[in-house]
């Protein structure tokens, strides 16, 4: 956002959910999240609640979804789900896993006028599989092993969306090109038929192919940006049964995946 762009408006319950985090103490930020012990997993980095540019482009997935299913792991305490309500359609629903009791009870609050949208606690691996197939599933609990993505492609019907966010943009044109990440989502990517069509003609831009040559530019240590970490990436580019395209936030220093399933 330049200045003299207006502040885009919030929604009101994203408003009240992010108030809903700070009652709550739910991080916000990353850089809020490695400041105290918010119940990070072994390997994984503290949760924090979605970025706003995350939550908008959600949003712009639920208002195509009519008549449609969208599925969220990890409700964190509503955020991104309180982006999706806004803009999903009246006869689309929504149902939410959260495995920490006091997010899934705050979450449950928040949304509780809304009939369309189910908050559950407990293992969103035993909880979401019986309320699919989605046509959008916000990945947003942590899965991030070949099982575990293939696992969430089988819950999407064909043509419907896997999103995951937290992955840090591999963006050309920037000086240098030592970036420790550099070739590594190639080998795994390119490993698939689809990765080069894929990353090709993807919205990400030339030169954004998940195997292309990598510029430190967004990575550059950025206390806001995801830990440099090409799993997903590999993952979403290696599985044939989806079309994959990376979208870079306006901040270039967040992305999201975003898999259409094919077949
Ligand atoms: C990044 S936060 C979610 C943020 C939230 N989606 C938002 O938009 O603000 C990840 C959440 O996933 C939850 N989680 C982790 N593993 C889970 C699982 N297997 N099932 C359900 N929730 C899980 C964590 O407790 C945490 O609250």
């Amino acid at each position: 956002m330049d200045e003299l762009s207006p502040a885009p408006p919030v929604p009101q319950l994203v408003t009240q959910a992010y108030a809903l985090a700070r009652q709550v103490g739910f991080p916000l930020t990353r850089q809020e999240a490695e400041q105290g012990d918010h119940g990070a997993r072994p390997g994984l980095a503290s949760p924090s609640a979605s970025l706003p540019g995350v939550g908008r482009f959600l949003a712009v997935l639920a208002a195509g979804c009519h008549g449609g299913r969208i599925g969220e792991i990890g409700t964190g305490v509503g955020i991104g789900t309180a982006w999706m309500a806004g803009a999903m359609p009246a006869d689309c629903t929504l149902v939410t896993v959260e495995i920490d009791a006091r997010r899934a009870a705050a979450a449950a609050q928040l949304l509780a006028s809304d009939r369309r949208i189910r908050v559950l606690k407990g293992d969103a691996r035993e909880l979401l599989p019986p309320c699919g197939p989605f046509d959008l599933l916000f990945a947003d609990g942590g899965w991030r092993d070949p099982a575990g993505l293939s696992a969430l492609v089988d819950l999407l019907r064909i043509g419907g969306r896997l999103v995951m966010d937290d992955v840090t943009p591999q963006l050309a044109g920037g000086s240098g090109g030592s970036s420790p990440r550099a070739g590594t989502a190639g080998g795994s990517g390119g490993s698939s038929p689809r990765a080069s069509t894929a990353g090709g003609s993807g919205p990400s831009g030339p030169g954004v192919s998940p195997g292309s040559a990598v510029s430190p530019r967004a990575s550059t240590a950025s206390a806001d940006a995801p830990p440099q970490d090409d799993v997903k990436r590999a993952l979403f580019f290696g599985d044939p049964r989806l079309f994959s395209t990376e979208v870079v936030l306006p901040d270039l220093r967040n992305s999201l995946l975003v898999g259409t399933r094919i077949s």
